[in-house]
């Protein structure tokens, strides 16, 4: 598919204003769309039309009949774990009523393809196997997890019965410049301010828990060569689903360690209570993304030094 007009909903956000970046430097006219829950206009770059409003409202129909676009791109979302846990129908609210609303324009004004982005550390479930292949049973265990692995579901009917194509990506941890600090997935945003400001950094359990992290800017890449990829008529849900990561675990104690030689700040750490309903392990086992071209630019510690740069600049 050659550039053409692409909306990034969520793009005013972390990863999402990334994607749009990326975008934008492969040629597309790129509209970002978001409520400013958690993401910033400040975010964008100036050249992405920016439209203020919810998935979930009836204007978004509007906005798509004006905009014209070839590709949605839909990374807005709810995206806490806790809050999925504690308000289940509001985390459904977003994450399968308002990819709906998106999913029904999208077949109305004939959309060529529909970027969906799931996640690799919740609709597996605690894996079996490392790295998890795409294959993998699922087992959301929480109801972020079922609503992000429902919207694949979605997707795959609606495949089937109106002929929207689709690509899902299951990240796997994402973290680099603009992450939110105060957000759970965010370990790397939280030690980073937390080293630069001279606090002690809180491990929960032995720190041995593992998680396979991935550079934004390498996550932004996948989403453009899945955007122009060639994609199969897919048979079950896994066909269309790309696992985006590093392949690599990398332990709590493993990721401080890592951070504090990259800021070269002695920091202190100090153990907590190990959190109930965490996962212990996760990697992602990403061939057939690799497959399509993708591969990490960047190694842990250069995305590392990239993030720890940006945070200690916003002093
Ligand atoms: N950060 C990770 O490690 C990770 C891992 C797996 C999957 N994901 C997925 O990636 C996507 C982006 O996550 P992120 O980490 O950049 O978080 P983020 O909070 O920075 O981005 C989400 C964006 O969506 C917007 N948004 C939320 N609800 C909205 C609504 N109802 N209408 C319009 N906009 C809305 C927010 O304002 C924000 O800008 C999400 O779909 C998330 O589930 C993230």
């Amino acid at each position: 598919m050659s550039p053409g007009k692409v909306l990034v909903t969520g793009g005013a956000g972390f990863i999402g204003s990334h994607v749009c970046e990326a975008y934008l430097a492969d040629g597309w006219e790129v509209t970002a769309l978001d409520n400013l829950s958690t993401g910033r206009k400040e975010n964008l770059p100036p050249d992405v039309r920016f439209i203020e409003l919810d998935i979930r409202d009836d204007g978004i129909r509007e906005v798509f009949k004006d905009g014209k676009f070839d590709v949605v791109n839909h990374h807005a979302a709810q995206i806490d774990v806790r809050t999925s846990v504690d308000k289940p129908r509001y985390d459904a609210s977003i994450n399968i009523d308002g990819v709906l609303n998106l999913v029904e324009s999208s077949i109305e004004f004939g959309l060529s393809r529909f970027v969906f982005i799931s996640s690799g550390g919740v609709v597996y479930g605690e894996p079996t196997n490392l790295p998890v292949p795409r294959t993998a049973p699922k087992g959301p265990l929480s109801p972020y997890g079922v609503s992000k692995l429902t919207s694949e579901y979605y997707l795959q009917a609606f495949r089937k019965l109106h002929g929207l194509e689709y690509v899902a990506l299951r990240y796997s941890n994402v973290f680099g410049p603009r992450q939110d600090p105060h957000g759970e997935a965010g370990v790397v945003a939280i030690f980073s301010q937390r080293i630069r400001d001279g606090q002690t950094l809180s491990v929960f359990g032995d720190g041995k828990q593992t998680r396979d992290y991935v550079f934004v800017k390498d996550v932004a890449a996948a989403n453009v060569l899945v955007t122009h990829a060639d994609l199969p008529e897919p048979e079950g849900l896994d066909d269309v689903a790309f696992n985006v990561g590093m392949g690599i675990e990398t332990s709590v104690n493993e990721l401080a360690a890592a951070l504090i030689g990259v800021a070269g700040i002695e920091t202190e750490i100090k153990r907590e209570p190990a959190r109930p309903g965490e996962l212990f392990r996760n990697s992602l086992d990403c061939k057939e993304t690799r497959a399509l071209g993708w591969g990490p630019a960047y190694t842990l510690e250069t995305g590392l030094a990239e993030t720890y740069e940006f945070i200690a600049g916003q002093r």
